[in-house]
């Protein structure tokens, strides 16, 4: 089972020419709106994974949605609390060649209590993952119980922050983070990923795929080939299926290799939580 302390957001898509330059007012050529924040797409994604999520967060009055939406997709949602604190949104440009920016409302996804968190993980189980993303509060707390109750913590380092990422220190069993976000760890620790401590690192790399920094070592493994329409919610996917093969019981390559197949498929597609492929996907495109 995996318990996600994570962000519920109204995403808004708008698809420009480029990315806007400071002080540049620039026409949309199209918008549409979904379900998303790094946690949403995550549970998403662990659920397409055919694991058992329950996702811990909060939505406004106007968010309601989104909590029904994840529950329609196959997420537990009886630890997202609907209340008088606007839903989370982010507002997403995306350029011609899938490049984007995001501006971020926290709203909701920060207002979270440490009793809301608390009720959720006393049902959790030991060997339960509990996952997060650095788009909430009280990651510090939610980790510290979870390491108390034998649950294993899997953190993405996304958006960046390395106060949050300290509050952490010894209590992740693996992080995952992009190249960027990897640069800044090593910048802000002066650690190199192989001696902070962690058991299982896992650094994306967009289309060269990603590495597994371990105490056996370091192994690389190749992206499958796709061509970017938009990287939005790719990272998120990678993540969510990553941690969801792992609590079935995948070993980290498998885990790894399904992870990798579906960020490949989700980089095809516009959109974030609502278009993350599901297993009968990827092995109609990949086989088995
Ligand atoms: O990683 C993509 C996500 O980042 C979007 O869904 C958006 O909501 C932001 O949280």
């Amino acid at each position: 089972m995996i318990w996600n302390l994570g962000s519920i957001n109204i995403d808004n898509f708008y698809e420009v020419p480029h990315l806007p330059a400071p002080g540049e007012t620039l026409a949309a050529r199209s918008y549409h709106s979904g379900l998303g924040g790094k946690g949403a797409n995550m549970s998403v994604a662990a659920a397409r994974a055919a694991a058992p999520v329950s996702h811990i967060g909060a939505v406004g009055p106007e968010g309601k949605w989104a909590r029904d939406r994840l529950m329609e997709y196959g997420v537990d949602t009886p630890h997202i609390a609907l209340i008088d604190v606007p839903t989370g949104h982010a507002n997403i440009v995306i350029d011609a060649s899938g490049e984007n920016n995001i501006v971020l409302f926290q709203g909701a996804n920060v207002a979270l209590t440490e009793a809301m968190i608390g009720a959720a993980l006393s049902e959790a189980s030991p060997r339960d993952y509990l996952l997060m993303q650095n788009e909430t509060n009280g990651q510090g707390y939610a980790a510290r119980v979870a390491k108390s109750l034998g649950l294993r913590v899997a953190y993405a380092a996304a958006p960046f922050d390395a106060d949050a990422i300290a509050v952490l220190t010894g209590l992740i069993d693996l992080l995952v983070l992009n190249a960027v976000e990897a640069a800044q760890l090593h910048e802000a620790t002066g650690t190199p990923l192989e001696a902070l401590g962690i058991p299982d690192v896992v650094v994306t790399l967009g289309d060269e795929g990603c590495k597994w920094v371990s105490n056996a070592g370091v192994r690389a493994f190749d992206a499958y080939p796709a061509t970017p329409v938009d990287t939005t919610g790719a990272g998120d996917t990678f993540t969510g299926y990553l941690v969801g093969g792992l609590d079935r019981g995948l070993g980290m390559e498998a885990a790894i290799d399904l992870a990798l197949k579906a960020a490949s498929l989700m980089v095809m597609r516009h959109g974030t939580a609502d278009v993350i492929p599901d297993l009968k996907e990827i092995q109609d495109r990949f086989g088995s």
